[in-house]
């Protein structure tokens, strides 16, 4: 059995490597995402092991079925940019890690609506000018709040636990309920009564199609007046520009965004001594009341040993008995 792996990062090779002696498979490790220009080198492999935010090639599953490349193992969560569809069709398993780590993006999430709260980076830019200052800078405190969460899957309930713990009241929003949640009387009917009802609103849903710009200029303009958004999930859940002239009117009093719409070509890339060309995210990132994060809440060491080894697990399994408990695709 042997392995090709890609986007491989220092910091995971060390997992890779431990996993790959302690079970005897080859696992070749290249640092760039596959796309159409290496999609030979998978030739004699039995499964790729990915990891990327933006789309996989139009023509990986086509190249696998040719190659007998039977598995394609990611080491995220999410699938918004795998064509699963094609996969099943050309007769590749595709395997995720459903739950590496909630606890990293949940905590990440809190965080920011914190940093959001207590307007660090507004004090952190009067610092430097030796504005040292308070006023007018008041901030909220998270117990005064009711926090809105859509998705009550694995990092939407490690957030709920860890905002209560704060004080906060939640109101959730999931077409399929959890019954713990259910019981303890969470959840509203519909995204337009959570809207009403929230402070501040942290996104806890995958990406699909029929939910692209879900928070656009309509959903906006049913929350409250100040509202805080926070998006760990999908930068394709928020119409940006709509976002923009928001938190400029002060309907949206501030937004963590650790994910953007048109991250792909931005976010884990170096672009030091560049010109920025995405006049969009330009905008986004010279308000003081957008804190924006480059698709980092996962980024935990014990996420990172969760992903690569339940990924290479999930590959091995697959392989050796057609099953695995993180098959995505039919
Ligand atoms: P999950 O599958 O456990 O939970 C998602 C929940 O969203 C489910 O309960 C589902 O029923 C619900 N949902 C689906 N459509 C909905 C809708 N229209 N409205 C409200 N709820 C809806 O997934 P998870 O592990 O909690 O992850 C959620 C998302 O977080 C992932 O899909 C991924 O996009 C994102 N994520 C981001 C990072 C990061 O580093 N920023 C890391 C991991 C995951
Ligand atoms: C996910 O696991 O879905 C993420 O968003 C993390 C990222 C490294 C792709």
């Amino acid at each position: 059995m042997n392995f090709i792996a890609f986007s491989v990062r220092d910091d995971e090779r060390p997992y890779f490597e431990k996993w790959a002696q302690v079970n005897n498979v080859k696992v070749d490790l290249h640092s760039e995402e596959i796309s159409e220009d290496n999609l030979d080198t998978i030739k004699g492999y039995d499964a790729v092991i990915g990891l990327q935010t933006g789309t996989y090639p139009l023509g990986l599953f086509a190249k696998m079925q040719e190659y007998g490349v039977k598995d394609l193992s990611i080491r995220n969560v999410g699938v918004d940019n795998i064509d699963l569809a094609a996969a099943s069709q050309k007769g590749v398993t595709v395997t995720n890690v459903p739950a590496y780590s909630p606890n990293a993006i949940a905590e990440f999430a809190v965080t920011q609506l914190m940093q959001m709260l207590r307007q660090t980076r507004t004090y952190r830019r009067k610092f430097a000018e030796q504005d040292y200052r308070w006023a007018p800078y008041i901030s909220k405190e998270l117990r005064s709040m009711t926090v809105g969460v859509v998705g009550t899957g694995r990092i939407g309930r490690v957030f709920i636990q860890i905002v209560q713990g704060f004080g906060a009241k939640v109101v959730a929003f999931d077409p399929y309920r959890n019954p713990e949640l259910e019981a303890a009387g969470l959840y509203v009917d519909s995204l337009e009564e959570l809207f009403a009802k929230a402070d501040a609103i942290s996104l806890h849903m995958p990406a699909t199609d029929q939910d692209k710009h879900i928070i656009g200029q309509e959903a906006l303009a049913q929350m409250k007046d100040g509202v805080y958004l926070v998006n760990t999930a999908r930068g394709s859940l928020i119409d940006t520009k709509a976002l923009i002239a928001a938190l400029k009117s002060g309907k949206v009093a501030g937004a963590a965004l650790d994910t953007y719409e048109a991250e792909t070509p931005i976010f884990n890339h170096d672009l030091r001594n560049q010109a920025l060309t995405d006049e969009t995210f330009k905008e986004l990132i010279s308000l003081d009341n957008a804190l924006v994060t480059p698709h980092i809440a996962f980024y935990t060491e014990t996420a990172v040993k969760n992903m690569v080894e339940i990924a290479l697990d999930s590959a091995k399994s697959v392989l050796e008995t057609g099953q695995a408990s993180t098959i995505v695709n039919a």
